[in-house]
């Protein structure tokens, strides 16, 4: 067996004490969305076959880093392709709307099956490009993760959030220059940015997320 054809089960966190407790009441749906992730979602090309072995930390984890810096509202998540964080978040979020937008057909058709199959059924699926479903969206918080720069994610998604709107985005270790490059279209949006450090679990590499206020909010 190859590195490209391991099991979830060689994802050392995979059902683990450590994950059990970490999601809680809500880990049955996560694993489900997990399991069918690790299965059909490599076969339809969702993720690679690689990201199997490290699902929890690379994937799962990483998305639901950013459930404590979500205010209260709907939750609108760009680009979801196979689900991520926007799926993950609402697995373990039950009591909240979640609208996953995203441009391609054969993904949307994952998430419409995953939803349904993981019994996820506080997600409503948008296809289209953030920047052109202003009519048919209005959010509290947006996020995304791996869909573009900061300063264009502000220019798509302003329109569809609500006045005191937040967006919560996944970055990697350069997110502060990225910051940096977006500060007139933050400005011209009335956003301010903070980059925080998410921690998980012990052992676990911290996530990268940088959320955006409404300046006075
Ligand atoms: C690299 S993938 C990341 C998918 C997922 N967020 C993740 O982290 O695995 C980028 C996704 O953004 C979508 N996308 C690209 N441009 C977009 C746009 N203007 N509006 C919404 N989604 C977009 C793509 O179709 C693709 O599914």
């Amino acid at each position: 067996m190859t590195d490209e054809t391991l099991p979830l089960s060689s994802d050392p966190l995979h059902g683990s004490e450590e994950i059990r407790a970490y999601f809680g009441d809500v880990y049955p749906r996560v694993l489900a969305f997990a399991e069918l992730l690790a299965d059909q979602g490599v076969t339809r090309g969702l993720i690679g076959p690689r990201e199997v072995s490290r699902l929890w930390e690379r994937h799962i984890l990483n998305s639901a880093a950013l459930a404590p810096f979500l205010p209260s509202g709907v939750v609108a998540d760009v680009g979801s392709g196979a689900g991520l964080p926007g799926m993950v978040l609402a697995a373990m979020d039950p009591a909240r709307d979640y609208i996953l937008i995203e441009p391609m057909e054969r993904r949307t058709q994952w998430l419409f099956e995953a939803a349904r199959d993981c019994g996820i059924e506080n997600v409503r699926i948008v296809r289209g490009r953030a920047e052109e479903v202003a009519e048919s969206v209005e959010a509290d918080v947006v996020t995304a993760r791996a869909v573009a720069s900061i300063d264009k994610l502000v220019k798509w998604c302003s329109p569809l959030l609500s006045a005191q709107g937040r967006m919560v985005l996944l970055k990697g270790r350069s997110a502060p220059d990225e910051l940096e490059r977006a500060k007139y279209t933050l400005r011209k949006h009335r956003f301010t940015g903070e980059v925080h450090e998410a921690p998980t679990l012990p052992g676990v590499e911290p996530t990268t997320v940088v959320v955006l206020s409404r300046s006075g909010s």
